[in-house]
């Protein structure tokens, strides 16, 4: 999908949950808040509620209405928000994050590696890098999400990101949804010091 086909969908309506994904907080809670980089943000669910624990947040996306929506809600004027593509896009020099936080966003696996490698290389040493989104195997054994394998994550497929970090956790995740149980797959790792 493109910048204007994301404009369209969040235009009609407002999209993911308004909370965090609960994996996504219950790995996170309790980390010392730090430079933050919320790639392919949205609606900023993640970014704010990461401000919302002191971390100093930086919210991309392509789509400037999913990131007017989240400037708008509460605790949105806590987060710097940044419309730009993914695959372009760098932070500024000097360049030391200590969280890279990349939820559902799917592009084709070979630019999935190129901006997770990018990702890792912006990393403080010990610094986070999380990356959840639907897995292959959602599509047959899960319930919503993209139904293109194509652009869905696996742990094979995420294998060579992992193998640039000390990797805490790599595996296909059960999420549970109104609809039914979705498959997702988790990485979380931190870069060497
Ligand atoms: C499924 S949403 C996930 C939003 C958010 N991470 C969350 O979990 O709530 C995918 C997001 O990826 C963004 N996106 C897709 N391709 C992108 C790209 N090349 N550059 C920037 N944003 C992109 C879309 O605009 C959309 O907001």
């Amino acid at each position: 999908m493109q910048a204007t086909d994301w404009d369209a969908r969040y235009a009609e309506k407002a999209q993911w949950s308004t909370g965090p994904n609960a994996l996504i907080a219950a790995e996170l809670d309790g980390l010392p808040p730090g430079r933050a980089v919320d790639l392919a943000a949205g609606e900023g669910r993640h970014a704010r509620w990461l401000a919302g624990r002191g971390w100093d947040v930086t919210a991309v996306d392509f789509s400037g209405v999913g990131l007017d929506r989240g400037r708008a809600a509460p605790g949105g004027d806590a987060v710097r928000w940044v419309v730009a593509d993914v695959l372009s896009w760098a932070p500024a020099e000097p360049v030391a994050l200590d969280l890279v936080l990349v939820a559902y966003l799917h592009l084709p696996g070979t630019d999935t590696v190129a901006l997770l490698t990018r990702a890792v290389g912006w990393l403080a040493p010990g610094g986070r890098l999380l990356v959840l989104g639907h897995d292959v195997e959602n599509t047959t054994r899960g319930v919503g999400g993209p139904q293109d394998p194509a652009i869905l994550h696996s742990v094979d497929r995420l294998a060579p990101v992992a193998a640039l970090l000390e990797v805490d956790r790599l595996a296909q995740v059960e999420r549970p949804t109104p609809a039914g149980t979705a498959l997702d797959t988790l990485l979380l790792g931190r870069r060497g010091r």
